[in-house]
């Protein structure tokens, strides 16, 4: 069975986004932003620290006088998409506009550091995840000098909690609300905690100040991001909140707010969360719970600090607090030294888990990770294809069926706006985080519709719409 093309998988987390906010200033700046979500949230703050320092925000890279990427490191061809967009710009800087400035931001930045300057000639700004403040001083370092600006310090505390972002998705419906920053868990493939630096939350009055004003200028639903928010503490004041408790105080609002998180790590998803979830009706009944792999062995190569059957009991756990939650997952197919056995083991925990849906990955060697040291690469290109096909045409099928079972269902959606295809219909997601289309009617965009679903595809519920809920 083939694919159906609207699953996404591989580096669909890679396409370019863009802000759609413009802004006039003393001069403008094209801001396109590669990477995960916490990378989109990053350029609002950006965002917001050159138009607070008088710089434009334009959506047409040709009238830019300065244009800035916000880069991925995850795998190599997320780094090889960004280096032939570098490639694009350069040659237009060259024979057109020998002022454009060009600007490496995030965790391409931060990884290669000043050696971007030698292999992407012309680059006249790198500036790390850490260190957005400073970009109006080294935009106006490199316009003063023509030198080169550099700025890839990575800190333990900076969270910008005090920055209110430009938001990116002026949809008005939905926003990210950023809330710790870094990683600890030094997983053995994973570039992020040498991009981003030691784990640091930010502090709960700042995040719900910002959740209070979404709801106050009527945003329905925040997805509440950091690398690993089960780690979320903040300490200050004598006493503790952690994860389970900030989501729950996000959850008080306001009750037509509804409320996301990404990602959680298994190793610390508590029973806490989980009752959260069961006893809020705002916090979506969806959690992405990134499995990798399904063999313990390979688990622990990949230092994921839990077993298959940790793992399966933790899903287990998760259904019977919170009936019909909907998992998604991240895997990645072909490891160091992953032989046939672990990898059918893969397809047996994605068999008895059902993911409603996954991101699938071919494992792509990261210098200085802890795998590119100690471990080799050594499953062969076709065999790491062949497993990753084998992973999709799964994940398609038990997605399809988990769709299929939801034929004559009713949900109720957040309406995001017109449909992919049609604008005679809406688009909106369940509470579960699956993805329905359906007529329009009289419905506009942030209003909750209870729908019933008729059809589907492996990746969206057709709908026909009930009535506003
Ligand atoms: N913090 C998140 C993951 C962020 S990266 C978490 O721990 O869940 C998103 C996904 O990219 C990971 O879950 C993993 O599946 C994938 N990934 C990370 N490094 C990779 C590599 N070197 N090769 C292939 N996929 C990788
Ligand atoms: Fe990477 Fe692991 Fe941290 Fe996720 S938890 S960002 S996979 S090191
Ligand atoms: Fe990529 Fe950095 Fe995110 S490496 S996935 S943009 S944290």
């Amino acid at each position: 069975m083939q694919p159906t093309l609207d699953i996404p998988i591989l580096d669909d987390l890679d396409a370019p986004k863009q802000v759609s906010v413009t802004h006039q200033g003393k001069r403008q700046v094209y801001l396109e932003t590669y990477g995960c979500q916490m990378n989109v949230s990053d350029s609002e703050i950006v965002a917001s620290v050159l138009r607070e320092n008088g710089y434009g925000l334009t959506q047409d890279e040709h009238e830019a006088d300065i244009v800035l990427i916000n880069t991925c490191a995850i795998r190599e061809n997320a780094e090889q998409k960004v280096r032939r967009r570098l490639g694009e710009l350069r040659a237009r800087k060259m024979k057109d506009n020998p002022d454009l400035k060009l600007g490496v931001l995030g965790c391409m930045a931060e990884r290669l550091r000043e050696k971007l300057l030698d292999q992407e000639k012309l680059v006249d700004l790198v500036v790390g995840p850490d260190a957005y403040r400073d970009l109006p001083n080294l935009l106006g370092a490199a316009e003063d000098t023509g030198q080169a600006a550099v700025n890839v310090q990575l800190s333990r505390e900076e969270t910008y909690a005090d920055i209110a972002p430009v938001r990116y998705d002026t949809n008005g419906v939905s926003a990210f609300v950023s809330i710790m920053r870094g990683c600890d868990n030094m997983c053995s493939f994973c570039v992020v905690p040498f991009t981003r630096g030691r784990e640091r939350s930010r502090p709960v009055a700042s995040i719900l100040d910002e959740c209070k004003s979404l709801v106050d200028n009527g945003y329905k639903e925040v997805t509440v991001l950091g690398q690993n928010v089960n780690s979320y503490r903040d300490g200050q004041n004598g006493s503790t909140v952690d994860f389970a408790e900030l989501l729950y105080r996000i959850s008080l609002l306001s009750p037509d707010l509804r409320i996301r998180y990404s990602t959680s790590h298994p190793k610390d998803c508590s029973d806490a969360l989980l009752h959260v979830h069961a006893e809020r009706a705002n916090v979506c009944n969806y959690i992405h719970l990134p499995v990798q792999h399904g063999n313990t062995d390979m688990l622990q190569r990949m230092k994921r600090t839990y077993s298959r059957e940790q793992y399966l009991d933790l899903v287990e756990r998760a259904r019977k607090i919170v009936p019909g939650i909907s998992l998604s997952t991240d895997i990645i197919a072909g490891f160091c030294d992953e032989t046939e056995e672990e990898h059918r083991d893969t397809l047996s925990l994605m068999e008895l888990v059902r993911y409603d849906h996954a991101y699938m990955f071919m494992y792509s060697e990261r210098p200085d990770t802890y795998a590119a040291r100690k471990y080799t690469d050594n499953v062969p290109e076709d065999v790491k294809k062949r497993r990753l096909q084998e992973i999709i045409e799964l994940q398609t099928r038990v997605s399809l069926e988990g769709n299929r079972a939801e034929i004559g269902a009713e949900h109720v959606v957040l309406v995001e706006g017109p449909s992919r295809r049609s604008d005679a219909q809406l688009s909106g997601r369940t509470d579960t985080n699956k993805m329905a289309v359906f007529d329009r009617m009289d419905f506009v965009k942030g209003e909750y519709v209870r729908i019933k679903v008729t059809d589907c595809t492996s990746a969206t519920l057709i709908a026909e719409p009930i009535g506003r809920a």
